[in-house]
């Protein structure tokens, strides 16, 4: 969606598409001799995750002691520099499997955890009975979604994504449904209405009662994730939003979200978005032109409820 590069490779499908985004999504489908029968290989993996469903057909993945097939209704999960190698199963004459790669928010970690592995990709089988439909139809609507063209597209199709993940881990065998602390729910609370100031562990842990030691222990226990990193995420997902509908300018945003220098800021933003602030909103402008003049330039902002994942319920 923001590739600008005229020399870059532009179909996803084919070696040499940068995926330097947020979320991309799609269908490979492999037939024997056809122009997509290679082995899909990358030997260092990506630098977000890959969640990968067959459909059709018979795929391998790996070669040698560790090579294993895949068929329809197997999911896979590639997280950061796995290394990638698969294609069609010698003997299938096809394989079709649905993908989208994406860079997960910071509470997603739990989600992202599949036990059953083999080098590090994790596995899962929904199989094909009625689970099938329903695992397939999350992949393509999460696809179109994020084709359409409006703004808040690719925030639906995170919404989506994360519906996918949920679902995958309530599918992993042994993943009882658990609930979190509401002490823990508090964290999160207090964090988000917080979001502009830099209030340390000691203090958010003085506002739970309880030591800052035992908080960030049992703040990492339930969320999968430690405080600073689950507050950066809420901080990159308001910067992003404040970013695609204002026109606050980027200091101003950056002191919203909790970065008195701008530098760090934009430091921080290249680092988990993959562009810079003023790069994404150029990035956003140029594909939705009527997107910011018909917003104030102060909308009301989504901080103050924060994202728990699937761990809470609302209330
Ligand atoms: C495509 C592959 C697909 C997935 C995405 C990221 O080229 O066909 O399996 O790896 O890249």
């Amino acid at each position: 969606m923001f590739e600008s590069d005229q020399n870059k490779q532009v179909n996803p499908l084919l070696p040499g598409y940068s995926f330097n985004l947020y979320l991309v999504g799609g269908m490979t489908p492999i037939i024997e001799n056809g122009p997509l029968d290679f082995f899909i290989d990358r030997p260092g993996g990506m630098e977000g995750y890959i969640v990968n469903m067959t459909v059709r057909g018979q795929g391998k993945v790996f070669d040698g002691a560790d090579a294993f097939l895949v068929s329809p209704g197997d999911l896979l999960l590639f997280s950061p520099e796995t290394p990638h190698y698969y294609g069609r199963a010698q003997g299938s004459t096809d394989w079709y499997h649905r993908w989208v790669y994406f860079r997960p928010r910071a509470y997603w970690a739990n989600w992202l955890n599949w036990p059953h592995q083999t080098r590090k990709v994790g596995r899962l089988s929904v199989g094909i009975g009625p689970l099938f439909n329903e695992f397939e139809d999350l992949f393509i609507q999460i696809d179109q979604t994020h084709r359409q063209e409006k703004r808040t597209a690719e925030e639906l199709a995170i919404n989506l994504l994360e519906r996918l993940l949920i679902r995958c881990y309530e599918e992993i065998p042994d993943n009882q449904p658990t609930s979190v602390d509401v002490r823990i729910r508090a964290t999160c609370q207090f964090i988000a209405k917080n979001l502009a100031s830099n209030i340390g562990l000691e203090e958010i842990a003085r506002h739970i009662c309880l030591s800052p030691s035992r908080l960030a222990h049992l703040f990492r226990e339930q969320m999968g994730v430690n405080i600073l990193r689950w507050r950066e995420d809420q901080r990159i997902i308001l910067a992003k939003h404040l970013l695609q509908n204002t026109r606050t300018p980027v200091a101003h945003i950056a002191g919203k979200v909790g970065y008195d220098d701008q530098l760090y800021f934009s430091r921080v933003f290249r680092k988990r978005v993959g562009l810079s602030p003023s790069a994404f909103r150029k990035a956003v402008e140029e594909h939705h032109p009527s997107l910011v003049d018909s917003v104030e330039s102060e909308g009301p902002l989504p901080g103050g409820e924060p994202s728990f994942g699937n761990k809470l319920t609302a209330g």
